[in-house]
């Protein structure tokens, strides 16, 4: 298979269908733009499947995502887009570089969700920007695409709350990317795991997500395997 593009978590492979592209999902654990670096066997199978059962219940809510089919155990076949160089995130709870920003403590619920947009550039160590930076920098069209974004970030956020809520978990925050496919239509690409999640146990508040590898608070391979049990139960 020829490589496109090969990133830290994930790459990217050619099909015979210029339309398609297939997306492996690495055992590799980067965190602080790659600074901490781990292999964990069986990370990227948790992940990929991971992505696929949320990808597909978010299709049946209408929202478009690049997911076609599962190929394998690690991979996915998706459409290929053009990747818009923007992560949105979404937040519900205080945490993480919010905390950090604003001086807030860990675990305050906010009082509405908060989209923000991130410049997704490594060597500028992916900076929080703003509607005018992003149209400065060519990374949309115009307003009316990043409005487009950060309507689908709060209804991705409002479907997932419920979904792991099901499940017994809290969406902290999360991060999600976009692509446009060939017609310029804007569709979720990427992956919506727990490297890219915050999700908290409802009932201990246990971490179960990437931070437990970010801050060597414990086995990422466990949490990971108990999120996808937990979604497959509630499928
Ligand atoms: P942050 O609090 O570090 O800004 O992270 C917010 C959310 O985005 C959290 O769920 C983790 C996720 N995230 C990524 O998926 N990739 C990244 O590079 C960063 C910095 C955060
Ligand atoms: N995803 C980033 C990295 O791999 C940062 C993070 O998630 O903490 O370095």
């Amino acid at each position: 298979m020829e490589l496109l593009y090969e990133g830290k978590a994930k790459k990217i492979f050619k099909t015979e269908n210029p339309e398609e592209v297939i997306c492996q999902f690495k055992d590799s654990l980067t965190a602080f733009n790659g600074e901490k670096k781990e292999e964990e066997e069986g990370k990227g199978s948790l992940n990929c499947q991971i992505t696929s059962i949320i990808f597909q219940a978010l299709e049946k809510e209408g929202i478009p995502t690049h997911f076609l089919k599962e190929l394998s155990p690690t991979q996915l076949l998706v459409k290929r887009v053009e990747i818009i160089p923007i992560e949105v995130v979404v937040r519900n709870i205080v945490a993480g570089s919010l905390a950090r920003r604003l001086g807030l403590p860990e675990g305050e619920k906010l009082p509405f969700p908060i989209v923000e947009f991130y410049y997704k550039n490594d060597d500028l160590n992916d900076p929080l920007i703003n509607d005018d930076h992003a149209l400065i920098l060519g990374l949309v069209e115009n307003r009316e695409e990043l409005e487009q974004l950060r309507e689908y970030g709060k209804k991705v956020n409002r479907f997932l709350i419920h979904f792991f809520d099901k499940i017994g978990l809290t969406l902290v925050d999360f991060k999600i990317e976009f692509g446009k496919d060939k017609e310029g239509k804007i569709i979720l690409a990427d992956e919506i795991t727990p490297d890219s999640c915050r999700l908290w146990d409802k009932k201990t508040g246990k971490k179960m997500d990437k931070d437990l590898f970010r801050f060597n608070l414990g086995n990422i391979k466990e949490a990971y395997q108990e999120v996808l049990n937990r979604l497959k139960e509630g499928q």
